[in-house]
């Protein structure tokens, strides 16, 4: 009689501190149920349909401003103290990394703050950081970028993806999947959003450090 028990099934919150603490960086497939996710790609295109995503800005305080040629997405930013139903699952999720990110890593995180993005055919988000190690001290409290992917049935010749630039390998290339989950330390990685084919739709959030 086979009496071995299963190996212990590691969480999505696991996988996503064990990429952190070994490469800085995570991609975990299927980081919600896919019918939260679907929830969730519904509730970003009602309220693009309602008129409430707008172009995204770059740049610091007086200096920010659209730039489409640098970043082409439209945004709406997520109300933690009032979140829609479809947003539940989410901030749940994102309450339990937060804990487990701390407990593991001992990273300091005290708020996420995260918006819908929608990018339309054709544009992308050129080469960036999303936080600078020696500037500002407002840059020092994006701690950990997490995006999570709300296409369905996104194939690779519907380019799109998240290109990652690693020191000393070759960039890593993530498509934007629906219900994928890309994790990594705000200061560490410069990283792209390639155009795409289709509309491409994520939950994009940062876990900040108390200022
Ligand atoms: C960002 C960003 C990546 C993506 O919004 O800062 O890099 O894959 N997004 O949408
Ligand atoms: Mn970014």
């Amino acid at each position: 009689m086979r009496n071995e028990l299963p190996a212990p099934a590691s969480t999505a919150t696991d996988t996503v501190v064990a990429g952190l603490a070994d490469a800085g960086l995570a991609v975990v497939p299927d980081f919600l149920p896919s019918g939260d996710v679907t929830a969730l790609r519904d509730e970003a295109l009602r309220r693009e349909a309602a008129g409430e995503l707008a172009p995204a800005g770059v740049g610091r305080g007086a200096a920010r401003a659209a730039r489409a040629d640098l970043r082409g997405d439209r945004i709406l930013w997520l109300d933690e103290d009032e979140p829609a139903v479809a947003e539940r699952p989410f901030w749940r999720a994102i309450a339990a990394l937060s804990t487990a990110l701390n407990r593991e890593l001992m990273l300091g995180l005290w708020s996420f703050e995260g918006h819908y993005a929608l990018y339309p055919p054709g544009a992308g988000y050129a080469r960036h950081r999303d936080a600078f190690r020696d500037r500002f001290i407002e840059d020092r409290t994006r701690v950990v970028s997490c995006i999570l992917y709300l296409n369905l049935a996104w194939r690779a010749n519907d380019g799109g993806a998240l290109r990652i630039h690693v020191d000393g390998a070759r960039p890593r290339d993530v498509l934007p999947a629906g219900g994928t989950l890309v994790a990594f330390l705000s200061d560490r990685f410069e990283h792209e959003v390639l155009p795409a084919r289709r509309p491409r739709l994520a939950l994009t959030g940062w876990f900040r450090r108390r200022t």
